[in-house]
C-alpha cells in the first residue's frame, strides 16, 4: 500500500509524521519504504545516510534504475520489520534541477514513478511504501498523490492553513478519488481539552486524528526520529492509532 502525505502549506509536519509513521509500521514488522518526494526541499538526508550512488531524482532523470536508490536504514531497535529509504538529492543544484522542471517532464515522472510502484509492491514486495511529498499543487504534489493508494492531507490549525486545505480538499481530492484522511498537527492544549474549537470543513473526508503541539519536538532540535525513540510520548501515541486506522482503510 501507498500512504502519501501531503499539505496545503509547507511546516506542517509531513516530514516528522511520514518519518515516524514509517518507523510505527516497521516496528509492527512490516517491510517498509520511506520517499523523499519533496524534491524542492529535500529533507530525510539529514536524518539517514544514502548508501548508494544514486538518490531518487537520478531515477526520475532516467540516470540509475529503480533497484538501486534504496538504502537500508532500520535502526537496531527494531527487531523484525525493515525501513528502507530512497532520498531526493538535497544539493543546490538538484534543487534548481527540479525546479526548473516543465509539464512534460512532470507527465514522463508519473510514468516513472508508477513504475517504481509496481517495482517496490510487486518485485520487492514491500508492505507500505510512506511518501513525503511537496506541499500545494504544483505537478509534482500531484504526481505523489496519484500514486497514492491512501494520502493524509496534513494540516496545522494556523487560519490559513486551514482556509487553504478546505479549499483544496474541495476542489482537488474530489478528482482524484483517493481514500483520504485528514490529520491536524501541532494542535494546541485549548483544542484538546474542549475549551476551544476549530472550525474545519473536511467535505466529508474523516479527521483521523489531532495531533498535539509538543516543544519537545522543538528542544530536541527538530530531530525527526524524536517521537518514536519515546513510546509514551502523545506524538508516537498518535502514530500508532493512524497506523492501525490506515490499515483499516
Ligand atoms: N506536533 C508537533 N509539535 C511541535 N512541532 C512540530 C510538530 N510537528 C512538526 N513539528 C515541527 O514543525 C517543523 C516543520 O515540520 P516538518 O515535518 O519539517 O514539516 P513539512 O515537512 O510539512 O514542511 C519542524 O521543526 C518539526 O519538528
Ligand atoms: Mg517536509
Amino acid at each position: 500500500m501507498i500512504v502519501t502525505l501531503h499539505s496545503y502549506k509547507g511546516g506542517t509536519g509531513k516530514t516528522l509524521l511520514s518519518v515516524n509513521l514509517a518507523m510505527t509500521f516497521a516496528n509492527l514488522g512490516k517491510k517498509v519504504c520511506l520517499l523523499d518526494l519533496d524534491l524542492r526541499a529535500p529533507s530525510l538526508s539529514s536524518t539517514f545516510n544514502n548508501t548508494t550512488n544514486c538518490w531518487i531524482n537520478n531515477y526520475l532523470n532516467k540516470s540509475c534504475k529503480a533497484e538501486n536508490i534504496l538504502s537500508e536504514c532500520t535502526p537496531q531497535y527494531i527487531k523484525d520489520g525493515h525501513l528502507f529509504v530512497g532520498l531526493a538529492n538535497p544539493s543546490t543544484e538538484a534543487i534548481r534541477d527540479m525546479s526548473s522542471k516543465d509539464r512534460k517532464w512532470e507527465m514522463e515522472a508519473l510514468g516513472r514513478l508508477l513504475s517504481l510502484k509496481e517495482h517496490l509492491l510487486t518485485d520487492m514486495n514491500f508492505d507500505y511504501v510512506v511518501c513525503d511529498s511537496s506541499p500545494g499543487l504544483q505537478y509534482s504534489s500531484i504526481n505523489a498523490i496519484v500514486i497514492a493508494d491512501v494520502v493524509l492531507v496534513v494540516t496545522s490549525v494556523d487560519k490559513s492553513d486551514v482556509d487553504g486545505t478546505q479549499r483544496m480538499i474541495r476542489d482537488l481530492y474530489d478528482l482524484y478519488e483517493k481514500k483520504t484522511g485528514i490529520v491536524v498537527n501541532k494542535v494546541p492544549q485549548t483544542i484538546l481539552s474542549g475549551r476551544t474549537h476549530i472550525k474545519l470543513d473536511t467535505h466529508n473526508l474523516p479527521i483521523i486524528d489531532l495531533i498535539p503541539c509538543s516543544c519537545d519536538v522543538l528542544q530536541s532540535g527538530g530531530e525527526y526520529l524524536f517521537a518514536f525513540e519515546k513510546k509514551e510520548h502523545p506524538i508516537t501515541q498518535s502514530l500508532s492509532k493512524i497506523a492501525m486506522k490506515i490499515r483499516q482503510f
